[in-house]
């Protein structure tokens, strides 16, 4: 496996690559790696003849006050895991190679899909995550990019972009992966301590129970996000930032379920904020 720190060096790998008429599948990651990680790698190698992942933890994307300083970080442990999982490249170039001084452009989604959800509690966090991701393909140049449905909003922004902006690649769905009791894998799993990360079970248990009730006919957005506040309210250290049901392939909001709709949610445990969703199809 191959680990580059320079975005020059990845182009040509890439360049390489392509001229040998290999497809790349990327995996944009920032880092910590757990089996949510590893889906999007092993989706990228049923889909492509190479997987480049990269671990970048992008300044961009966080905000004041926000954990960047803190974000979890272990790249020696991060290349293991990949090498094993059959990874081609690694690309983790340090912040000053993304961001050299004076660097001052950006690419930015807007419209309603940025300006509701996270967009609201993490102001600028998309345009990061958007001008990460271009210099991200632009350094890796993917037939294929593998986003998962962990970051829902993420995902169809990306989407957007890529559509919009007219990239050359394709943008991969791929499942959230849960721990056994539900919660879902995420890097801030690990500054949960042991009663709230019981008390985290709420966010599944909460979203399960809403697709019952759409299942069992229930269709008033009100009623759904009253119960789901409920059940998470019941949780003493729960501290809900959000719950939205939406249509889940543009985020608009809906008079009532119907086709495709995303139930999101996004809730505080102390300091650690923790999102979850589920997409249903009536
Ligand atoms: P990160 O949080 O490291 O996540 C990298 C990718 O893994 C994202 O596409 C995310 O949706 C996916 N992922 C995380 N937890 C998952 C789970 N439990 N199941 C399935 N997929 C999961 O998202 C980012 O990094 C960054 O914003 C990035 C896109 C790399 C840009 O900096």
């Amino acid at each position: 496996m191959q680990i580059f720190d320079s975005i020059k060096k990845m182009q040509e790998w890439s360049l390489q690559a392509r001229k040998q008429g290999k497809s790349i599948g990327l995996v944009p990651t920032m880092g910590y790696l757990h089996d949510g990680h590893l889906s999007l790698v092993q989706a990228a190698r049923r889909n492509c003849d190479l997987v480049v992942v990269s671990i970048f933890v992008n300044p961009l994307q966080f905000g004041q006050g926000e954990d960047f300083e803190d974000y979890p970080r272990d790249l020696s442990r991060d290349t293991d895991l990949l090498a094993d999982a059959g990874v081609d490249a690694v690309f983790a170039p340090a912040a000053r190679e993304m961001y050299p001084a004076g660097f001052s452009s950006s690419v930015e989604v807007s419209g309603e899909i940025t300006r509701k959800m996270c967009g609201i509690s993490r102001p600028g966090h998309f345009k990061g995550v958007t001008t990460v991701c271009t210099k991200l393909f632009h350094a890796c140049m993917p037939d294929k990019a593998f986003f998962g449905q962990k970051d829902a909003q993420q995902l169809l922004i990306i989407k957007k972009m890529v559509r919009e902006l007219n990239f050359p690649l394709e943008i991969i769905r791929v499942p959230i992966v849960r721990e056994h009791d539900g919660l879902a894998l995420s890097s801030r799993n690990v500054y949960l301590d042991a009663g709230q990360r019981q008390e985290a079970l709420a966010l599944n248990k909460a979203l399960s129970q809403a697709k019952e009730q759409i299942a069992g006919g229930e269709r008033d957005i009100a009623r759904l996000k009253d119960r789901i506040s409920g059940i998470i309210t019941a949780s003493p250290q729960a501290e809900i930032d959000y719950i939205e049901i939406v249509n889940g392939e543009d985020l608009s909001e809906l008079e009532a379920v119907d086709g495709i709709v995303l139930i999101a949610v996004a809730v505080k445990f102390g300091k650690t904020r923790l999102i979850d969703n589920l997409l249903v199809e009536v």
